[in-house]
């Protein structure tokens, strides 16, 4: 398998009154060619500043950016921007965002958006780029007559497909979705996700799912992050996550999460995630963990056979 992305010792802090943000502090994965990667955490283990990262999108009060984003071997962190936007930004990496649908300008048409992507990012013509975004119109469960639409025209479910369609349209080898349906109703939802498995099967196109729903990330992923307090706890391959989670804090997710057999168990978390300025030293996850020894509560695990935490050192 060839390795499309690497990612090594990712940081990512914000200056804020309270103090310095530690949103992504450390983290390493790799996606294959042709694989999916889903992210999961709670609300602020850092899974949108992870994945924004990856594509160069920093809010203006960042502080720190280090690490490395390995795209086939070229450092993506380290490309003039020129660079990055020329030859990878949505050519190569595209990310629908987390609020995608609200992306659409209201006074513009789908194929004005279409054109407009086109014009801004290649010196191909509007005309060729509705060629393009007219083949892939089928793929995405859409009719023709979808780009003479003004966004309030569309469903919610359509205006997805439309944000998704044009995160496509330059047909990158890696689409980067960042809750991309959490604002849909639970039917459309599963439309959305069907449509993505079988663009991964059509394109071979990778994909980073970003998600706090386990349900969704066993669903798309070929494998699965942990996210936690601004660091991954947990990486590996889904089944093997799903059927034999190590970190207590992964066991805690998939207890707290209802399954489809058996019946439905909910345990909740007790303790609240770690404030990202002022983290607590060792584990992260020791205040909230029945297992944590003093090592835990003192010194950081490394991550070590995908698992970091000190259980398994
Ligand atoms: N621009 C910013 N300035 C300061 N802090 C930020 C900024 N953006 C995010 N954060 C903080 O960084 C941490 C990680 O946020 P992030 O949005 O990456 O988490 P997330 O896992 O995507 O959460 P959610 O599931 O709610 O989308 C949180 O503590 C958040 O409050
Ligand atoms: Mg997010």
């Amino acid at each position: 398998m060839t390795t499309l992305l690497q990612v090594k010792e990712l940081r990512v802090y914000y200056r804020t009154r309270r103090g310095v943000v530690r949103a992504v502090d450390g983290v390493s994965f790799e996606v294959n060619e042709g694989e999916t990667l889903a992210i999961i955490g709670e609300s602020g283990s850092g899974k949108s500043s992870t994945v924004q990262a990856l594509i160069r999108m920093f809010p203006r009060n960042v502080h720190l950016v280090s690490g490395q984003v390995l795209y086939r071997g070229v450092d993506l962190l380290s490309l003039p921007e020129s660079v990055f936007n020329r030859e990878y930004r949505w050519k190569k990496i595209s990310i629908v965002f987390q609020s995608a649908m609200n992306v659409l300008n209201p006074v513009m048409r789908v194929r004005d958006h279409v054109s407009e992507l086109i014009q801004i990012h290649t010196r191909l013509s509007a005309r060729d780029g509705l060629k393009m975004a007219e083949e892939l119109l089928p793929k995405l469960g859409l009719p023709p007559s979808v780009l003479n639409r003004y966004p309030h025209e569309l469903s919610g479910g359509m205006k997805q497909r439309v944000v998704i369609l044009l995160a496509l349209l330059l047909r990158p080898e890696l689409l980067i979705l960042d809750e991309p349906t959490s604002a849909l109703d639970v039917i459309t939802q599963a439309n959305i996700m069907n449509l993505l498995k079988r663009l991964k099967w059509d394109y071979k196109i990778s994909m980073i799912f970003v998600t706090h729903d386990i349900a969704l990330a066993s669903d798309i992923g070929d494998k699965i992050a942990v996210m936690y307090g601004g660091q991954l706890m947990e990486i590996g391959d889904a089944d093997t996550i799903l059927r034999e989670p190590r970190h207590p804090y992964t066991r805690f997710l998939l207890e707290s999460t209802p399954r489809l057999r058996g019946e439905v168990k909910l345990t909740f978390i007790p303790g609240t995630p770690p404030d990202l300025v002022n983290p607590p030293p060792g584990c992260r996850f020791a205040p909230r963990c029945p297992y944590a020894s003093d090592k835990c509560r003192s010194e950081e695990p490394p991550m070590k056979n995908g698992v970091k935490c000190w259980l398994y050192v």
